[in-house]
């Protein structure tokens, strides 16, 4: 399978009050065009700055994020991000939404130019993907906070990336709501091809999307287990009650309190550097 992602040797720290404190520590990791890679860790891990690095936002002080076999040097529409917070701007409607992030794809140096017509086409389009079609001329304030995550993800496909990188997307929402977003998020993935990195609290979650999980120990940062995940590509409910599914779920859930443990060892060690 072709690499859609390369991230070689990734070493970030933070300076603070109290000296330099060391965030992720040589984290390597290759993703493959196409695949659902879920990362799970305890809070502090690096999780988001892992995610951040991968998207342009924050430079890594060693080694690098290849897309494509080319190293990225900041954000590009190759790649959209998907936040806990829905960021949608309240004044436009779903659908000016949707259509915004392609506006700004239009901006930049790599942009496929669509025609207008066929933008809005491809807004309308992702916009029913999503089961907002109802909806499409309502404001942000008028919609749930599944919704308004539903337009989220058909922003970030707008531009079509071929990465989407999402951090605790369903974060705020509901268990119910929830479900229903985890499972919408993989007919969109299936339908649009695109490669997802989606970071998560929820190792059920992570399970249920990923096709591959990796868990992150904290203090410093590093890659801890990589889990293949032995469900079939097309999830279905019942797969949370597979007792595989169950068996596991209960291992990943008990080595992440296991790292927790192993972080302590770690700062007695005087391995890790003062706290920002
Ligand atoms: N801009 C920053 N300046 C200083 N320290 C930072 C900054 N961003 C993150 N950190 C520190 O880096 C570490 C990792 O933070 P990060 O947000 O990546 O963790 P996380 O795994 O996403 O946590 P959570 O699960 O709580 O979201 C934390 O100790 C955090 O305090
Ligand atoms: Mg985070």
């Amino acid at each position: 399978m072709t690499k859609a992602i390369e991230i070689k040797n990734l070493v970030k720290s933070f300076s603070g009050k109290r000296g330099s404190t060391l965030v992720l520590d040589d984290i390597s990791l290759s993703i493959a065009s196409g695949e659902f890679l879920t990362i799970v860790g305890a809070s502090g891990c690096g999780k988001s700055t892992l995610l951040r690095i991968v998207a342009g936002l924050e430079i890594a002080d060693h080694g690098a994020v290849l897309v494509g076999g080319q190293p990225i040097n900041g954000p590009g529409v190759d790649r959209a991000m998907v936040f806990q917070d829905y960021s949608l701007f309240p004044w436009l409607t779903v659908k000016q939404n949707v259509l915004f992030s392609r506006r700004l794809a239009a901006n930049s140096s790599d942009n496929l130019a669509l025609e207008r017509g066929a933008e809005e086409a491809r807004a309308v389009k992702l916009i029913s993907l999503v089961g907002l079609t109802a909806a499409q001329d309502a404001y942000p304030s008028q919609l749930s906070g599944g919704m308004r995550q539903r337009v989220a993800i058909a922003r970030a496909l707008m531009s079509k990336p071929s990465i989407i990188l999402m951090d605790e997307p369903f974060g705020a929402l509901d268990a119910q709501t929830r479900e229903v977003m985890q499972d919408l998020v993989l007919g969109v993935v299936a339908q649009e091809g695109t490669t997802i990195v989606f970071v998560t609290h929820d190792v059920e979650e992570a399970l249920y999307l990923g096709s591959r999980v990796v868990l992150m120990s904290p203090h410093p940062g590093r890659i801890d287990t990589i889990y293949e995940v032995p469900l079939p590509a097309e999830r279905t409910v019942m797969m949370r009650v597979d007792p595989a599914f169950v068996a596991l779920k209960r291992e990943v859930m008990e080595r992440i309190r296991a790292t927790v443990g192993l972080s302590l060892d770690r700062s007695e060690q005087g391995t890790i550097g003062a706290e920002a």
